[in-house]
């Protein structure tokens, strides 16, 4: 299993913030936002990490990972995404560091309370994505079910209501979705979409569609920002990182005061 975190995109709405640095690399409360969706895949045993930025600020990524793993048997390596394309985009960028695997993919902004590690091991083929309930499903990728909770039909940021139900962004595929990605056709707003990829797995009845437990946190406005750090400080998130990635952390800060002090 390959590990993806799509951490691109121009993210206006957080402007004049967005303007300095990346909005993935914007706090949440005690550490920057990648270390959540980076948190998912470590804990899950993926070893192998691809994270996808844009060009402006792209130095920023590496001066805060670009060694904080060097210890651990973890491999990070990013590439840029020089037009925000689309999230199916990920899969094609990504199509060598692939390289045949099945992939786990995650948006750099999405914070979860819940640990998707035994999904991610125990995956086998098709695609696997999650659903959570939420007050303004018409901001995503919408799924309805059925009576049984079996997903009928996902649709794009749906015009009329459809469901309560939307699919966060954390996304297992096996190695057939680079080709499937190839095929996508860019939507109504110019993007090749995520939700054309859950389709075609639907289509073939091969996407299992599961609910997640806790909260579900897409830091993309001023908001939403807050909210993720007032909620990760309330319920201590921090402390169920996984052990590698606090470690590395606190290595990496007393590396700061080091150097603050010039003592290295
Ligand atoms: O957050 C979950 C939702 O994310 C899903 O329910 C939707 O199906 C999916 O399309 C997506 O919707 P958004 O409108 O929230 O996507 P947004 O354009 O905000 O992009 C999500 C993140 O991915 C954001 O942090 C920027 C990054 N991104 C986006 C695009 C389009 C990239 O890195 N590259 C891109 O090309």
């Amino acid at each position: 299993m390959r590990g993806i975190i799509l951490a691109g995109g121009t993210a206006t709405r957080l402007f004049p913030l967005t303007a300095t640095t990346s909005k993935q690399l914007l706090p949440i409360y005690d550490r920057q936002m990648i270390f959540y969706p980076l948190n998912v895949l470590v804990k899950a045993g993926i070893k192998d990490i691809l994270i996808i930025i844009a060009p402006e600020h792209s130095g920023h990524f590496l001066n805060l990972l670009g060694s904080i793993f060097d210890k651990n048997d973890i491999r990070l390596e990013f590439k840029v995404q020089k037009i925000p394309r689309g999230l199916a985009d990920a899969f094609l960028i990504g199509e060598n560091f692939i390289d045949g695997d099945n992939v786990t993919m995650i948006l750099g902004d999405n914070i979860f309370e819940d640990d998707f590690s035994e999904a991610i091991k125990n995956f086998k083929s098709g695609g696997q994505v999650f659903a959570v309930k939420v007050p303004d499903p018409e901001r995503s990728g919408v799924v309805q079910f059925d009576d049984k909770m079996k997903a009928v039909k996902i649709v794009e940021k749906p015009k009329e209501w459809l469901s309560d139900y939307i699919i966060p962004g954390l996304y297992i595929y096996d190695s057939r979705v680079v080709d499937v990605a190839r095929q996508v056709k860019p939507s109504a707003r110019g993007e090749i979409e995520i939700t054309d990829l859950h389709n075609w797995y639907l289509e073939r009845g091969e996407l299992t569609v599961g609910l997640i437990k806790g909260k579900w946190l897409d830091a993309g406005t001023f908001d939403s920002l807050l909210e993720a750090g007032q909620y990760v400080k309330e319920k201590k998130l921090y402390e169920k990182f996984d052990p590698i990635i606090n470690q590395a952390i606190l290595e990496f800060n007393q590396e700061l005061k080091n150097l603050a002090k010039k003592k290295l």
